[in-house]
């Protein structure tokens, strides 16, 4: 199986967690988010333990809540110690409806409105990653109307290109995000920082993209942020404290995929920094890591019925299922791809090939294509997606007005709805 939570028992059913996924679908309907809250666990400690190997106490994970937002997921984070990373009002509320302590808690984002700024300041943020001179001088601004000295982070662009599909690049000079070390306008920003009064810049930021595997790109983000690091002691006497690499480890969706071995990443990176801080005469920073998607992606399934099997003689077979681009919009957007199992008959030999997609009312609405399932499959079993943890829940909608899913943690043979299933009232509930 694609991950190790995911097996089979004597009824042939798919299990998830240890639970029969055909008879969580039939106690809580389908389309149906299921999460691993053991595995959210594990992921958590396997960062904690591998930045504190690393760095001691002088490093801190930050889960970008972007992944994979609700209250629940806040209480998790709370409780493994994490920070978090929040991107908008709605983030760092549903964090303080979990009683997160935001003092541990980081907002980002390339356009913060300045109700945003003030809600942030307000709430004891511990940290604004700043993007841009217009949002500095609002947050300076604001931060004095409250009478706050706000600590922030500048976000730099380092000039990486991570190798992995544009939609999530986010590190090359000519990003949306943040300030581009090459053009000199990341050392403008931290000079205009530096005057003013009511914030107090603690470090710099950069996050090159997401899904990453290729071999060094963290490394030499590192270089290049460091590099910059000293460069801004030499020229403005100020030596910066942190370092926050951003997130973007890959996970494993489908067979091919590598596997990525977090510990032994984080341990290169470390290396990698104590080695350019050895030869900078700087001192190694506090070092921040945001990671979302290997924090959920593999605690996450998507059970969905089947609805009907349809073969076009001499084209295609699809396989219709009753959810689709509004609870998973990522193959209709980047084609991810992901591994699609029939749940009902979990061992029988995927035979036939398929294009399995939604019930939504365009043609793009493909949950996946090129899918070996067996060629019995028919009305009313049960299909799982896998690893859909991450930026699944989180970038659902209610296209065709469908009610979003429901989210269920299991937890050691228990399970317990986390996010209700939106009930057709929802769908109208803002329709005046
Ligand atoms: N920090 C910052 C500033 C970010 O922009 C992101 C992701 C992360 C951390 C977390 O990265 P991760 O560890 O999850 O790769 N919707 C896309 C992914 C967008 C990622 C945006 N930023 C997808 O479904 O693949």
């Amino acid at each position: 199986m694609i991950c190790d939570n995911i097996g089979v028992n004597a009824l042939d059913h798919l299990t998830f967690a240890g639970q029969d996924t055909v008879m969580l679908a039939a106690q809580y309907g389908t389309p149906l988010y299921l999460m691993d809250e053991q595995r959210i666990r594990q992921n958590f400690r396997t960062y904690r333990e591998a930045l504190s190997a690393a760095f001691g106490e002088r490093a801190a994970v930050l889960y970008a809540g972007k992944a994979c937002a609700f209250t629940e997921l806040y209480r998790i984070a709370a409780s493994e110690n994490a920070g978090i990373d929040v991107v908008s009002r709605g983030e760092l509320y549903s964090a303080m409806k979990a009683q997160y302590p935001l003092e541990n808690a980081c907002f980002h984002g390339n356009n913060k409105t300045d109700e945003d700024l003030f809600y942030a300041v307000r709430s004891g943020i511990g940290l604004i990653c700043v993007d841009n001179e217009e949002e500095l001088f609002a947050l300076d601004r604001i931060a004095g109307e409250l009478n706050v000295i706000q600590k922030i982070l500048i976000r730099v662009t380092p000039g990486i290109d991570p190798h992995t599909y544009d939609a999530v690049s986010t590190g090359k000079v000519d990003s949306k995000f943040g300030n581009a070390v090459a053009t000199g306008q990341a050392e403008m920003i931290l000079r205009e920082a530096f005057r003013l009064p009511h914030v107090n810049v603690c470090g710099v930021h950069c996050h090159v993209g997401s899904q990453v595997f290729a071999e060094d790109v963290f490394e030499r983000a590192a270089e290049v942020m460091l590099r910059f690091m000293a460069m801004i002691r030499e020229k403005c006497s100020v030596t910066l404290e942190m370092l926050d690499l951003g997130g973007g480890y890959g996970v494993r969706y489908v067979e091919d995929d590598p596997e990525l071995r977090i510990p032994e990443k984080i341990a290169g990176v470390a290396e990698q920094i104590r080695k350019i801080c050895r030869e900078l005469d700087y001192p190694v920073p506090f070092i921040m890591m945001e990671p979302g998607r290997s924090i959920v992606a593999d605690a996450g399934m998507t059970l969905y019925t089947v609805g009907s099997v349809k073969r076009i003689p001499g084209y295609k077979s699809y396989v219709s299922v009753d959810g689709g681009m509004s609870d998973n919009p990522r193959y209709a957007l980047y084609r991810s791809r992901y591994t699609v199992k029939n749940a009902s008959h979990a061992e029988d030999p995927d035979t036939e090939n398929f294009s399995v997609v939604g019930r939504l009312c365009e043609s793009g609405d493909i949950l996946q294509e090129n899918v070996s399932l067996p060629s019995a499959t028919a009305r009313g079993d049960i299909l799982a997606v896998c690893t859909t943890g991450a930026y699944n829940y989180a970038m659902s909608s209610q296209y065709n007005r469908l009610p979003k899913p429901p989210v269920v943690m299991l937890n050691e043979g228990s399970a317990r709805i986390v996010v209700r299933r939106e009930t057709l009232e929802d769908v109208t509930a803002l329709d005046v």
